[in-house]
């Protein structure tokens, strides 16, 4: 979430979208109930079934066991039917119940270069509290500073694993660099270790809970100040002559890069992709507008998640109304940009 100044424009437009936002939703709602009555008969129909918003709502609810939200000014789920996570889109005991049985370990990647290393306490100590409790955790921590990563009392199957990277004079490289850190360490170390990664900014605490609701092979976030913009706002990367470019008729959301994941397999080919754009990008003598972010948004284009975690696991109070969020569970910390970047 170091990169979010300049963003805040599009920020202003997206409330008045509302109405289009109730009828996306509504429209999905009875699209994603045609598929399921579809598949269950085995016939496939090509126009969604028309059933009205309560109707749709019950039986998703029964589907899925859970209590959808009463509002619908939220998209629970997106044209290719990957669910969008919201407080009470999940139950969160099964869920829990399912993980445990299968015993997953869960790696947390964090990157505290330089200055950055003083984000880590609060980090650690929140993500103790809310991040996959009762679950096994490897907290992974890049950084050029080993000695100054703080010493945080951990709960039982829980480990912070401290790996030494080089920092790069520019924070435009540093931040870029880690789609290759991770790639790197993806198959030399977490595929042995882990079944997912999560992999985040280092700015930030846990404010709420988040777990395994947020597993899914390869798994996005909705960037806060733009997950109820239209596609002509996003920032994705517009000169053709980048690899992250994405032409203006297509891209689905503009997804955060402090905040993706999967599991270890597609996490690498996500990396691998990424970085190798990056590197092209690099030899061509052009940096995409928002470094691996802009890749990150171009790799989703073209790979769907399977599942996409809504703002409530990315925020900042700088960027959104926090009135439409029943959670806020992950928060940007404020802080001094140019104070902090460079040191
Ligand atoms: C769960 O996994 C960990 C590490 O992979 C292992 O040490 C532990 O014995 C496992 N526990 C059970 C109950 O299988």
């Amino acid at each position: 979430m170091h990169k979010d100044q300049g963003k805040t424009g599009a920020v202003k437009g997206c409330f008045t979208k509302r109405h289009v936002y109730v009828m996306g939703c509504t429209t999905l709602l009875c699209f994603s109930v045609g598929y399921f009555w579809n598949t269950s008969n085995d016939i496939w129909l090509d126009t969604p079934t028309q059933v009205s918003n309560t109707m749709s709502n019950h039986i998703l609810e029964d589907l899925l066991q859970i209590e959808l939200p009463r509002r619908c000014d939220v998209l629970v789920m997106t044209p290719w039917f990957a669910p969008i996570v919201w407080e009470g889109t999940y139950n969160a005991e099964i869920l829990n119940e399912q993980f445990r049985q299968r015993n997953v370990t869960v790696g947390l990647t964090v990157f505290a270069i330089k200055k950055y290393v003083i984000f880590l306490k609060k980090f650690l100590e929140t993500a103790e509290t809310y991040f996959m409790v009762g679950h096994r955790v490897n907290y992974y921590i890049f950084t050029d500073r080993p000695e100054e990563v703080p010493k945080v009392e951990l709960k039982e199957g829980r480990n912070v694993v401290v790996l030494q990277v080089q920092n790069y004079p520019r924070w435009q490289e540093i931040s870029m660099r880690r789609m290759e850190m991770i790639n790197y360490f993806s198959q030399q170390q977490f595929i042995n270790e882990v079944s997912y990664l999560v992999c985040v900014d280092v700015d930030m605490r846990f404010n709420d809970q988040v777990g395994v609701e947020i597993l899914s092979n390869l798994f996005g976030t909705l960037h806060p100040g733009f997950y109820g913009a239209e596609r002509q706002s996003f920032t994705y990367e517009r000169r053709p002559a980048s690899q992250a470019y994405v032409p203006r008729d297509e891209g689905d959301f503009y997804y955060a890069g402090g905040f993706f994941g999967g599991t270890v397999m597609e996490v690498y080919k996500l990396t691998k992709k990424c970085h190798e754009a990056i590197m092209v990008d690099k030899a061509n003598g052009i940096e995409a507008i928002w470094q691996e972010e802009s890749h990150l948004n171009k790799y989703f284009v073209y790979h769907k998640p399977t599942k996409i975690l809504s703002p409530e696991y990315l925020w900042d109070d700088n960027l959104g109304r926090r009135e439409i969020l029943k959670k806020r569970r992950f928060l940007a910390v404020p802080k001094n940009h140019a104070a902090i970047r460079n040191k």
